[in-house]
């Protein structure tokens, strides 16, 4: 197993009683494999990704549980320990590819920023990594966009920017959080695909969150649905989208007009 997670928990405890974003939450992951968290907005999603990795290390805050990852716990990391796993071994992508780019640097330059910090490299050969990302994260015309500015992009080409941030050093875990919420059902449905031939191609396992099960369905193989911190029902996608046991994940599946719309069609207009 690539990874092992076991009775994560979240706990905040800065506002009077402690709160339980995330409660014994646990999943374990293989190689290559793409799962799902699916779940309404605050059900503890991103909790459970931050905790991963290494981002909720903060007062007022306790993380516990175990996330072994390939033999190492992630939990019991130091911040500069976990600092060589983060953007090597796994990646983040988040659902705000504006905040997450800094406006001040080209784009080919944050593309390569993870490479500065961890590899030894010419100028030249961190720029043919760059590209080759760039161009895996579905870019096109990477040469013109490496030496654009954020604010020049597109929303879905800022996310693939940041999918070719994320992957520059071929990462075998991605984590993408609501990657595709802030965009359009086309661009949307673009982004899915140039996962899911991310996966086929470098094998990238790949733990996609989304309070969107229509979405989960179609990316990934395994899901688990998330309630109020808590894991309500996991297994096969199309087991769980087809056949919830939960009412929370009929409503979960029914969640979204926009998507029966597309059904029958096939296009989108
Ligand atoms: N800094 C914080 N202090 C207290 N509670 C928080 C904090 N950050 C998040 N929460 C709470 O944790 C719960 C889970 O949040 P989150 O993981 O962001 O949900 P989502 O599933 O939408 O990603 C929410 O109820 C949220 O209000
Ligand atoms: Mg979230």
């Amino acid at each position: 197993m690539m990874l092992d997670i076991r009775d994560l928990s979240v706990v905040f405890t800065d506002q009077g009683a402690p709160f339980t974003a995330v409660d014994k939450f646990s999943l374990g992951m293989d190689r290559g494999e793409i799962v799902g968290i699916v779940g309404e907005s605050g059900s503890g999603k991103s909790m459970t990704a931050h905790a991963l990795m290494g981002l909720i290390r903060r007062s007022g805050a306790a993380v516990g549980g175990s996330a072994v990852f390939e033999g190492t716990d992630l939990l019991a990391l130091s911040r500069e320990e976990l600092r060589q796993y983060q953007g090597r071994d796994l990646s983040i992508i988040f659902q705000e590819p504006m905040t997450s780019l800094n406006p001040t640097m080209r784009v080919g330059a944050q593309v390569e920023e993870s490479l500065r910090i961890h590899e030894k490299l010419s100028r030249a050969e961190r720029k043919a990594r760059a590209l080759d990302a760039m161009a895996l994260a579905g870019l096109p015309e990477p040469e013109k966009v490496y030496r654009q500015w954020p604010h020049q992009l597109s929303g879905g080409m800022r996310q693939r920017a940041m999918i070719a941030s994320a992957l520059v050093l071929r990462p075998r875990l991605l984590i993408a959080d609501e990657p595709t919420t802030a965009l359009d059902v086309t661009i949307q449905a673009q982004i899915l695909e140039t996962l899911k031939e991310v996966n086929r191609k470098e094998g990238t396992a790949i733990l996609f969150i989304s309070h969107d099960l229509g979405v989960v369905k179609a990316l990934c193989g395994r899901v688990v649905v998330m309630k109020r911190g808590r894991i309500v029902e996991s297994g096969p996608v199309d087991e769980v989208f087809y056949h919830p046991r939960e009412e929370y994940t009929r409503l979960l599946v029914a969640s979204r007009p926009a998507r029966k719309k597309l059904k029958g069609g096939g296009g989108d207009g």
